[in-house]
């Protein structure tokens, strides 16, 4: 039967309307919230759900499919192993990919995450994590992507337009300001709009430009003293006043809090209701809009949302076919090559890597590089068949794992070193580890650190057994790699003891294959840091964590009626290297660092600033032997100190042995511009500019200076 909606020439706001016209109530709310559509307890799965985060009915007569949400980015998951058996390709830790600069491998990914999803039924993925990571020791800030608001606003974008190129829906989220899991139904995170509007807004803002996604999730936190998912700022006078969203905000599972509250402040759907106090827009909503708290209006408006997303990405038009036909070889050899431009060299001396082929005695040491790769845990964790799972944490009620992805770095070395022997132990045995070290050619230690949703990194040291062994096999054999799979920035109090260093985060289905290429140089590293490692945390504006036991008594952290204030106004906008660069604080490795094996050079820098915009032109040059791919950072700020330096454009640029290339790049107006309060607009201030190309954040040796005129932009607003 055809539908009114499948006239010729209708917009996806047309046949929206149309749908909500014929929709009646029942249909209406059975869409405004539900439970995880994940067995709880003695809970049945709703039927015609396939098992996975949430499930909303079809309505067959109109000929609109069921919504099936899955999570998240970094692959399609199975949460307390709902479809037993699933497999998936996990793609590495969003910081991995952030350390790419790469939006063209971002979109790419993106489109395999969605791929996979639409062949096991989704059509919405819970994907586009776009916080900040403003707290280093947060414990999803795998799931993020960097410090920084234009790479996070650009990467976080392309991977959701890569999403929704295959007719599903992704979110981003968790929208805002949402740094840590400590608490993280009870923090707030405070901060002047200013602050918010130039940092984590900023990133957002770009990320829903870029990718336009269908949907978004607000965070478990409050801003401000206001839960995220009944903010008024953030829902309806930023996100769909300012920025003018035109898709749904679906809250974070149990993170509803009221009825007619959450409705006016502009949540459009209660997720995972069963795990609220309250199935509040169930009853409690149709209470409200009976008692004429909300208006019937604002319930069209919510289905409507949700009925144009789903007609923009293709979701009803070609309905997701849970046919599993996945070609998961293709996409394990992405995921390798995605790992392969997101691995960062942090340290070579005296050139020691790559590791030369065809020697006698390989040691591998630890973190179950016989086995696989660490992921990170939660919501967000793949688990393709094959995966080591070891006891993780339980949240929601529900058990997660600490899951290693069957990439072995071992058999991966082994394959790729064309050694006599590559051995393993697992490092539990510190003599046995010695007497093994002494006698190998070269050690490849592997260190890890493993961070969970509902898990920060107490601290940023990696455990004192996995220290004290890396400095002691170093004491018995200089040869060593440490190759460190960690959640984020690290300590590394025995740097100076290991000639060679490799961040490979959480580097998912392809990881152990990634690793070995860059070990032995099939791979010329190319990743650069997309957050700051500090030398210690006495360096980061908040040295101390919240105290998960007691939630009192930390200094700069007032608990108000059982909500605990962090106060981010300490750091405002300049959140990572802009901290360290207003404190006057030199970092273990700043932002955007990462070594390769050949060399590059930066000439020719020119700015203008025109009407359009400020532009930068500069050559680049591979002055090495081997090709490779080098990252362009243009850093902007004003002579006079106002702010300090911004990343206001970037470039991944591959390069051969002598090859030279112009770039031109056009740097991101709000990151020159401050926002003003008072006039409720983005400000550039006339004035010299001091414009750094940069190899990353600490590096100022090759800068022009430009002037640029006043500038005031805005959003347009219905007076
Ligand atoms: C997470 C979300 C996720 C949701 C559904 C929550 O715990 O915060 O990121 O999408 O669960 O699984």
């Amino acid at each position: 039967m055809t539908q009114e909606w499948q006239q010729a020439g209708l917009t996806a706001d047309q046949r929206a309307d149309i749908v909500v016209k014929a929709m009646t109530e029942e249909e209406k709310f059975a869409w405004l919230s539900g439970p995880m559509a994940i067995p709880l307890g003695d809970e049945p799965l709703p039927e015609g759900a396939i098992g996975s985060a949430a499930y909303y009915p079809g309505i067959s007569r109109l000929g609109i499919p069921a919504i099936q949400q899955s999570d998240a980015s970094l692959g399609v998951t199975a949460l307390g192993n709902v479809r037993p058996g699933d497999n998936a390709t996990a793609l590495a830790s969003s910081l991995l990919l952030a350390a790419t600069f790469n939006p063209e491998m971002a979109e790419r990914t993106g489109a395999l995450v969605g791929q996979e999803a639409f062949a096991k039924g989704f059509n919405v993925q819970l994907a586009g994590g776009a916080n900040l990571v403003r707290e280093p020791r947060g414990g999803r800030n795998f799931e993020y992507l960097s410090e920084d608001p234009l790479l996070t606003g650009i990467m976080a974008g392309y991977s959701v337009r890569g999403i929704q190129s295959q007719h599903v829906v992704s979110t981003v989220k968790h929208f805002a300001v949402n740094p840590q899991e400590t608490g993280r139904v009870v923090v707030s995170s405070d901060l002047s709009e200013a602050a918010m509007r130039e940092s984590d807004l900023l990133a957002f803002e770009i990320a829903n430009e870029v990718g336009q996604p269908g949907a978004v999730m607000p965070g478990y936190n409050l801003v401000n003293g206001e839960w995220a998912s009944e903010n008024a700022f953030l829902l309806n006078e930023v996100l769909k006043g300012d920025w003018r969203y035109p898709g749904w905000v679906m809250s974070d599972w149990g993170a509803t809090h009221s009825a007619a509250k959450a409705a006016l402040a502009g949540l459009d759907v209660q997720s995972g209701a069963n795990l609220d106090q309250q199935a509040w827009f169930a009853e409690p909503l149709r209470a409200a809009v009976a008692r004429g708290d909300v208006p019937q209006s604002r319930i069209d408006d919510m289905v409507r949302r949700i009925l144009r997303s789903l007609f923009v990405v293709g979701a009803i038009d070609h309905p997701a076919q849970r046919h599993g036909d996945i070609d998961y070889m293709a996409h394990r050899l992405l995921a390798q090559r995605e790992a392969e431009q997101g691995i960062v060299l942090l340290k070579n001396s005296d050139a020691m890597l790559p590791l030369r082929r065809g020697a006698k005695q390989i040691l591998v040491v630890g973190a179950h590089a016989d086995h696989g790769v660490l992921a990170g845990g939660g919501s967000s964790a793949v688990t393709p068949v094959g995966s080591l799972r070891l006891p993780g944490v339980d949240f929601m009620g529900i058990q997660t794992d600490k899951v290693f992805q069957p990439s072995s770095p071992l058999w991966a070395i082994r394959a790729e070193s064309g050694a006599e022997n590559v051995d393993f132990v697992s490092g539990d045995n510190l003599d046995e580890t010695l007497k093994q070290a002494k006698k190998a050619d070269v050690v490849i230690l592997f260190a890890e650190e493993w961070r969970s949703e509902a898990l920060d990194a107490q601290g940023l040291a990696l455990s004192d057994e996995q220290n004290t062994l890396i400095t002691a096999v170093a004491a018995v054999n200089p040869q060593l790699v440490v190759v460190l799979e960690t959640g984020g920035p690290v300590t590394l109090p025995w740097i100076e003891q290991v000639p060679a260093v490799i961040e490979a985060w959480y580097p998912g289905s392809g990881g152990g294959e990634a690793i070995a290429g860059v070990l032995f140089g099939r791979v010329n590293p190319s990743g650069r840091l997309p957050v700051s490692f500090p030398a210690s945390e006495a360096q980061l504006p908040h040295p101390q964590q919240v105290d998960p036991e007691s939630t009192t008594s930390l200094p700069g952290m007032p608990v108000k009626g059982g909500i605990i204030h962090i106060d981010y106004q300490v750091e405002g906008s300049d959140v990572g290297y802009r901290w360290f660069a207003r404190t006057g604080q030199t970092p273990l490795f700043p932002f955007g660092f990462g070594l390769s094996y050949t060399t590059f050079t930066r000439a020719d820098l020119q700015a203008t600033a025109e009407q359009e915009g400020v532009q930068v032109s500069f050559t680049l040059t591979n002055s090495g032997a081997r090709a490779g791919a080098e990252v362009a950072q243009i850093y902007i700020s004003p002579t006079d100190g106002r702010f300090v330096p911004r990343l206001a454009a970037f470039q991944r640029v591959e390069l051969q042995p002598g090859e030279c290339r112009q770039v031109v790049l056009t740097l991101e107006p709000r990151v020159i511009a401050c926002w003003d309060e008072q006039q409720q607009a983005w400000v550039i201030d006339a004035g010299r500019y001091d414009i750094v190309l940069g190899q990353h954040a600490s590096d100022v040796s090759l800068s022009v200076q430009i002037d640029i005129a006043a500038r005031r932009f805005g959003y347009c607003r219905a007076e």
